[in-house]
């Protein structure tokens, strides 16, 4: 897997986004350690409290069907202006609830999070610079 795929995929994820409320639309694309790659889209309700995050959509996803151990997730978040799809966004960095979901699965130190603008425009992090110190399966072991 390169990076410039992955993020290809968060791009394309990021078309299914159902975000009537906020009209922020994110799509994240999660690379397992099995080679594959999941998807995911925010999908908000009526009911605000209940919008679940991209990241977290891939998440949930993948370890619904089977998988456990990932490597990284690319994310694209922004709202489209004019109803024109963006090509170039903010860098949409994870919320602290996602991080935390990342953390259960991958391994803080390796794990990558790349954020992206664009398909060529991209920052990568690995999960414990932005989640440093952080509590886990491991702690509890
Ligand atoms: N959102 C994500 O999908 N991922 C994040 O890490 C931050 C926020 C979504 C939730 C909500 O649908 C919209 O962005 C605005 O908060």
């Amino acid at each position: 897997m390169n990076d410039n795929e992955l993020v290809k995929a968060a791009f394309a994820a990021r078309i299914n986004a159902y975000a009537p409320y906020s009209g922020y639309k994110v799509g994240a694309a999660l690379f397992c350690s099995d080679g594959s790659i999941i998807t995911g889209c925010n999908v908000e309700n009526s009911s605000y409290g209940l919008c679940n995050c991209a990241e977290r959509t891939a998440v949930f996803k993948a370890v619904s069907e089977g998988k456990r151990g990932f490597c990284a997730i690319a994310i694209v978040g922004g709202i489209d202006k004019d109803d024109e799809i963006i090509k170039t966004a903010d860098y949409a960095y994870p919320c602290g609830a996602c991080r935390q979901v990342l953390r259960e699965f991958s391994d803080p130190e390796t794990f990558k999070i790349i954020v992206a603008r664009s398909e060529s425009d991209f920052k990568t992090f690995t999960l414990s610079e932005l989640l440093p110190n952080s509590f886990g399966p491991d702690s509890i072991a």
